[in-house]
């Protein structure tokens, strides 16, 4: 039996190497290679994708948060309330500010933070609440927003969902190599209508300059390379079919039965299947039988932030976040990648039936 991967990013791009080949030539050609056209042109073409009316190219997704926290001048003393059932960075950008991560339990419907647990997180040093589209699923906007304070959304693992980046005050973006859209090294984005916050994160990826002559701010250097924005002008033409694509495989395992062997995540917000996470109490055993068999799977976020070392000294107790905590202990991911094999999809969810110890399929 062949492995079967958790996600086939070659199988993505293999399709579209000639036209990459030609566009690294036509950078190699023009030899601009930090801030050239493609960086400009990239910005133009997400920004009209996203539906805002700016988008600035930065080195990765986590310094767009860290960038996005500087720019709204977000340091020692305030709280930014988040989850801590998501990636490391999420927290990590609002301590690398000097803030603190307030963390918020999360919806066990939707692995998503839950506005009802923020609300009582809210205090009079909140300076604004950071949700996670996670894994690709849209968090409840309506709830947060409701708050009445500033949303800045992590949104690294949803480019391009429903509603994404169009409501929060800021977004930002990773383009990871295993992101649902993605580049071929590191990248990420920002993303706002807001015309004097897009100039400010601007300037501080730029070493708080507009022009390398005079230095506004004490910024950074956090630019997305001309390469990789080549690159993503090419990838992000793809998108909408790469979505599709994840969907189908998503509707396929439901229509295989595996919703009768564990929990599936739910996608009536319009998820795009970043990873494709379920849970079950038999989680261990299910992802030993996967391993044994071959098959790509991942747990994610074992050790939720909150209990996390670096962060030992917020003073967050095990128990204090019993949703998070069950997520933690329940989540793992199946093989997901648009164009996925029907047959591959098949071996995962028979090995998932026998590890469950549910009868053979008939
Ligand atoms: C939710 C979330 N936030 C932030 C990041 C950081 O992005 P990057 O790895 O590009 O720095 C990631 C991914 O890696 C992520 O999944």
């Amino acid at each position: 039996m062949h492995p079967i991967p958790l996600v086939d990013v070659k199988a993505q791009y293999a399709p579209l190497i000639p036209e990459l080949e030609s566009r690294f030539r036509e950078v190699l050609e023009d030899g601009q290679f930090i801030r050239g056209s493609n960086y400009y042109a990239f910005e133009e073409e997400a920004a009209a994708y996203l539906g805002v009316k700016r988008t600035i190219g930065v080195a990765n997704g986590t310094d767009a948060l860290v960038l996005v926290l500087d720019a709204l001048e977000i340091g020692p003393g305030d709280e930014v309330i988040c989850p801590a059932f998501t990636f490391y960075a999420t927290a990590e950008a609002i301590a690398r500010r000097g803030a603190t991560p307030v963390f918020a339990d999360i919806d066990p419907a939707t692995l998503n933070i839950d506005p009802e647990d923020v609300a009582a997180k809210i205090t009079e040093r909140t300076r604004a609440l950071m949700p996670v589209h996670l894994f690709g699923r849209p968090a409840d906007m309506d709830g947060l927003l409701e708050l009445g304070v500033p949303v800045i959304e992590d949104a690294a693992q949803a480019f391009g969902g429903p509603g994404i980046a169009q409501r929060g005050l800021i977004s930002t973006f990773s383009f990871f190599p295993t992101k649902n859209l993605f580049c071929l090294g590191d990248g990420g984005l920002v993303a706002t209508s807001d015309e004097e916050l897009a100039d400010r994160v601007r300037m501080l990826s730029f070493h708080g300059s507009r022009d390398k002559v005079d230095f506004d701010f004490v910024g950074y250097n956090s630019r997305l390379d001309e390469l990789q924005a080549a690159m993503l002008r090419i990838f992000l033409t793809h998108l909408d079919e790469w979505t599709l694509g994840r969907r189908e495989v998503a509707a396929r395992y439901a229509e295989l039965g595996l919703g009768d062997l564990v929990d599936l995540p739910q996608d009536e917000a319009g998820h795009v299947y970043h990873l494709f996470v379920s849970r079950s109490p038999e989680r261990d055993a299910i992802v030993a039988a996967l391993k044994e068999a071959g098959i790509g799977t991942a747990t994610y976020y074992v050790t939720p932030l909150h209990l996390q070392p670096a962060l030992r000294f917020l003073g967050y107790e095990p128990g204090s976040l019993p949703e998070t905590e069950r997520a933690a202990a329940e989540n793992f991911s199946v093989p997901l990648w648009p164009g996925m094999p029907v047959e591959a999809q098949e071996r995962v969810v028979d090995v998932v039936r026998t590890a469950v110890g549910a009868p053979a399929r008939a």
